[in-house]
């Protein structure tokens, strides 16, 4: 049976983080994005509110929950402001591959201890370098045995929360003459020594949200600091993005319907030749199509989240999500900004920050165009040369056609 209610676990959930954002997010957003600063308090209250490590397990301190609940989290506090929804979540993509990876002793000596104090603590995912950000198999950091240890050298770039991070997911190789087969991927305490936080970007939007690089040199790690075996790393990099573009489509979704709201509020309110603006066609035909996107970026994303759920693979499904929720969310906002003119276009209204903050949507967790890529491989494979359609080919029992 197909059911599109959400239960009433989630629906308490979801509810909770709503108000979180309208109490704690929106009211506050735009102006802590002028303080450059790191937004703690608010994080700090997410955490508070259990809105944060949603999908740690309980048996090591989390709260068990699941994707989809993730997703629901995500896509009410992307609402509010997608910088902070981007602070918020972002345990989630640190955490995901040690919790694909590693063992409940893992576990529980690693992230137990950062989900179970009073403050807010935090882990950084830590892939990307500045040569190599779409083609993650070509990372240049790296890891070297040394005694039952391992020291890592290199540099990563564009790294969430890496600043306030207290633990670091770091890909890394182990042999770079085997390409992605010699990658593996290890946590590192961010106290170590040789462990540094370098520049800071500046950045179009999402200012509620910080990127840094993360430089290691001769950083000596433990044994147990190793995530599943050496080689497994590109593959758990790819497992865990398949998990948090979800999260990504959702704060999309929240960008996207916050734009139907004041765009279409903004329609009722202003008033040109004697009536709402929203009472033209060409006003209303753009708030139908923006609320429609809105709606099928929401479905396609919580598909995605459940279908890993069910332990169902969901790379096609998750870039799905993540383009058409992203490229929906940077749609509506310049709409928003359109419907609203002149005001639209100014800082004291919120089209302006939706606007800057959706285009980075687009662009991080791997661009739309490399969820393009991922999708369509999945596809060609599921159409082999011998699949049966019920169409025959004319050059079908003879050689193809060479073009
Ligand atoms: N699950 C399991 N295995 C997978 C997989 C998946 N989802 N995807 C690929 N693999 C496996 C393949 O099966 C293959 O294994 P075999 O050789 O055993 O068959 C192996 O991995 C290599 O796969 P590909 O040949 O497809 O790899 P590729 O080098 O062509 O790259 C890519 C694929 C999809 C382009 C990948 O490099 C990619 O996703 N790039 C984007 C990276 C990205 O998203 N970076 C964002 C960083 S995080 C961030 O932005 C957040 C922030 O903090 C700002």
């Amino acid at each position: 049976m197909v059911d599109f209610k959400l239960s009433l676990g989630e629906e308490e959930l979801f509810n909770k983080a709503k108000e979180f954002a309208h109490e704690h997010i929106t009211p506050v957003a735009a102006d802590l994005e002028k303080q450059d600063e790191y937004p703690m308090d608010v994080v700090q209250k997410a955490y508070e509110a259990g809105l944060m490590n949603l999908h740690v397990p309980k048996e090591v301190g989390g709260q068990g929950r699941s994707l989809l609940e993730e997703t629901l989290v995500s896509e009410a506090t992307g609402y509010g402001c997608a910088g902070l929804a981007t602070s918020i979540m972002c345990n989630n993509l640190a955490f995901a591959p040690i919790l694909i990876g590693a063992t409940a002793e893992q576990l529980k000596k690693y992230v137990s201890p950062l989900i179970t104090g009073k403050k807010v603590q935090f882990g950084a995912f830590c892939l990307t370098e500045r040569e190599s950000g779409s083609d993650a198999a070509s990372i240049k950091t790296t890891a070297t045995k040394e005694g039952d240890g391992w020291v890592i050298n290199g540099a990563k770039c564009f790294i969430t929360n890496a600043p306030v991070a207290s633990l670091h997911s770091v890909f890394a190789s182990t042999d770079p003459s085997k390409g992605y087969k010699g990658l593996a991927c290890f946590m590192v305490p961010a106290d170590l020594e040789g462990v540094e936080i370098g520049y800071t970007e500046k950045k179009m939007g999402q200012k509620n949200s910080v990127q840094s690089e993360v430089i290691f040199t001769d950083v000596h790690i433990p044994g147990d600091c190793l995530i599943g075996n050496i080689g497994d790393g590109f593959k758990i990099a790819m497992m865990t993005l398949d998990k948090t573009r979800a999260g990504i489509a959702a704060i999309a979704t929240g960008v996207a319907q916050r734009c139907v709201d004041e765009a279409a509020k903004f329609s009722n309110v202003r008033r040109q030749f004697g009536k709402p603006i929203g009472a033209n066609q060409g006003i209303s035909f753009m708030l139908s199509d923006m609320d429609c996107r809105t709606e099928a970026a929401r479905w396609l994303t919580r598909y995605a989240a459940w279908l890993a759920d069910n332990g169902i693979r969901n790379s096609k499904e998750s870039a799905f999500a993540k383009y058409f929720a992203s490229d929906a969310a940077m749609q509506n906002a310049v709409e928003c900004v359109q419907i609203m003119g002149g005001y639209g276009y100014l800082e004291e209204y919120p089209a302006e920050k939706l606007m800057r903050d959706a285009k980075l949507l687009q662009i991080y967790e791997g661009t739309n165009q490399i969820q393009r890529m991922v999708a369509s491989s999945v596809i060609l494979k599921e159409n082999p040369p011998d699949k049966d359609t019920g169409f025959r080919y004319q050059y079908e029992g003879r050689d193809a056609p060479q073009i």
